[in-house]
């Protein structure tokens, strides 16, 4: 989701390389087990877990099931591994800076391998896992790996009898907790800012995807980082996730999912031992389009914004605001598009859209669809599922949407527009504020003066004018209420893997 170099700039796959990446056929999962100090662990309950492919619905594999004991192990060594005095510890900065850039060196040589594992399990077309996901964690490791040497505090001026200063110092051993719809990005935007910082890691990644994570593991012990550094538990949420935030020795917890398990997360940290929170949760983001704006910008930006991911972001254009004038043409022509969209095989290069990840997903994004139709919104086009095999569902666009319908107010995390209509731009602002989400919002317009104005009026952690899910290493990413705690990405993200200590020191009196 960068903006240069093959990736997605204004919603759009652009810039496609000269030759198209190929996916690989018959690619033998290798990494199955925990990861614990570097080695490959069997689970202390014995118990497996089986791991699907969403496009076809057969299992790829048996992974071991972590549970609150396998957690334990993975917080003793990643405790071990940050004790005064470990390698790790004793790394300089310098170092830390190196070992990043050498992951993302690995993580650029097995790029192939990495996103035909990420489509295997999460039926994203592979494209998008190579061009989007990929490039998104090779430019978030080296963006953090320049900063491991930077980070540093500052001299205070206090009155003169004292020298006083702070330093940013790493928290310790961090939970990571990760969901399924980007797996391993998302996974990186926790790990590179953590260990830039010098913490120890936790990791539970999602049990529908737990292979481009438990992939980092062998790379993880290739790159060099000192056994227990990095420990990946794969797991279950209510068993091995609930481990990691309950843990009274893990000192912070980032997670993103869910705004329900965000809650619970934060309620486990408070009752275990008040551990720092960083949560990136759900979103209902608006899309504004004033009449003013280039139509088939807009309306590109809010196909690919809504739909892209098989609709599984969240950062979602799931409520397209429409000035009334340009309404007619402006569902049109997003019908067109949601017509043409291409579903299928997302190991085929031309695919758009692959599967939702699996039966519950599906089922709840059918049960939206039905909801949109009885509750009196119109039915453009979509509206049921594809075929028999795997999760597919038509790309969905509802018109005559208004606020208190079900797919105006929840998160559908699926492929279904609902476009609104809008009068003023006081009312529009008014509108798109509520919800109780705050994540991401879009602007459509030609006047600098309403850009600005609105995007300033909006209660959301980013706002993007004449584009769509232009998100970049650089810059924070985060929500306002219940969207979450916290910013992931950028310099920012710094201040969630640090604590600040103060120095004072009182200076011996002389008389000159
Ligand atoms: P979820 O929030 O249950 O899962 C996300 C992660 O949390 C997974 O690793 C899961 O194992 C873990 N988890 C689940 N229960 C836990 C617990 N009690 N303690 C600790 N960790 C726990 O999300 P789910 O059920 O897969 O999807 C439900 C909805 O959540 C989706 O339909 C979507 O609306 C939203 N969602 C939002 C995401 C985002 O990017 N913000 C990502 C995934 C889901
Ligand atoms: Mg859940």
């Amino acid at each position: 989701m960068t903006t240069t170099n093959g990736t997605i700039e204004n919603g759009q796959l652009d810039k496609k390389p000269p030759v198209l990446p190929r996916p690989l056929s018959n690619l033998e999962v290798q990494h199955c087990k925990i990861f614990i100090n570097n080695e490959w662990h069997q689970s202390v309950s014995g118990r497996t877990f089986p791991v699907y492919n969403p496009a076809t619905g057969k299992e790829i594999c048996e992974v071991e099931e972590g549970d609150k004991e396998d957690v334990d192990k993975a917080v003793k060594a990643a405790r071990a591994a940050f004790q005064r005095g470990s390698p790790w510890r004793r790394l300089d900065a310098t170092g830390r800076g190196r070992l990043l850039h050498k992951l993302s060196d690995l993580i650029e040589r097995d790029r192939i391998i990495l996103a035909t594992l990420e489509t295997m399990d999460t039926g994203k077309p592979f494209l998008h896992a190579f061009l989007v996901d990929l490039e998104g964690c090779i430019r978030t490791l080296r963006y953090f790996a320049g900063w491991a040497d930077k980070i540093q505090g500052k001299t205070v001026p206090v009155d003169d009898s004292f020298l006083c200063y702070t330093v940013h110092e790493p928290i310790g051993t961090c939970g990571a907790i990760t969901p399924w719809n980007f797996p391993l990005l998302m996974l990186i935007w926790k790990m590179a800012p953590a260990l830039c910082c010098g913490n120890t890691l936790v990791i539970k990644p999602a049990e529908q995807t737990p292979l481009t994570s438990l992939y980092m593991g062998s790379l993880i012990k290739e790159a060099g980082f000192p056994p227990g550094v990095v420990n990946i538990v794969p797991g279950y949420g209510p068993t091995a996730g609930a481990a990691i935030s309950h843990h009274p020795d893990i000192d912070k917890v980032a997670f993103t999912g869910s705004t329900e398990v965000g809650k619970l997360i934060k309620e486990a940290a408070s009752k275990s031992n008040l551990k720092r929170c960083t949560l990136e949760l759900g979103g209902k983001n608006p899309c504004i389009v004033f009449a003013d704006a280039d139509m088939d910008l807009a309306v590109e930006c809010a196909h690919q914004g809504v739909f892209f991911n098989q609709g599984q972001c969240c950062t979602a254009a799931s409520r397209v605001f429409v000035e009334e004038s340009i309404y007619p043409e402006f569902v049109r022509r997003s019908v067109e598009y949601a017509k043409r969209r291409h579903v299928g095989d997302p190991f085929d290069s031309k695919t758009e859209q692959g599967p939702q990840i699996d039966q519950e997903q599906f089922n709840k994004v059918l049960e939206f669809i039905q909801s949109g139709k009885e509750e009196g919104a119109k039915l453009e086009c979509g509206g049921s599922a594809i075929g028999d095999r795997g999760f597919f569902i038509k790309p969905t666009v509802f018109s005559e949407v208004s606020d208190d319908m079900r797919i105006a107010k929840e998160e559908i995390f699926g492929p279904v527009q609902a476009i609104l209509k809008f009068r003023n731009v006081e009312e529009v602002i008014t509108r798109a504020n509520n919800t109780e989400y705050g994540l991401t919002a879009a602007v459509f317009t030609r006047s600098l003066d309403k850009a600005i104005s609105v995007a300033s009026a909006l209660q959301s952690g980013t706002v993007w004018v004449n584009c769509y899910n232009a998100l970049h290493a650089q810059t924070p990413f985060g929500g306002y209420k219940m969207s979450g705690n916290g910013r992931e990405l950028g310099e920012y993200a710094l201040t969630e893997y640090t604590e600040v200590k103060t120095v004072t020191i009182k200076l011996a009196q002389n008389n000159h």
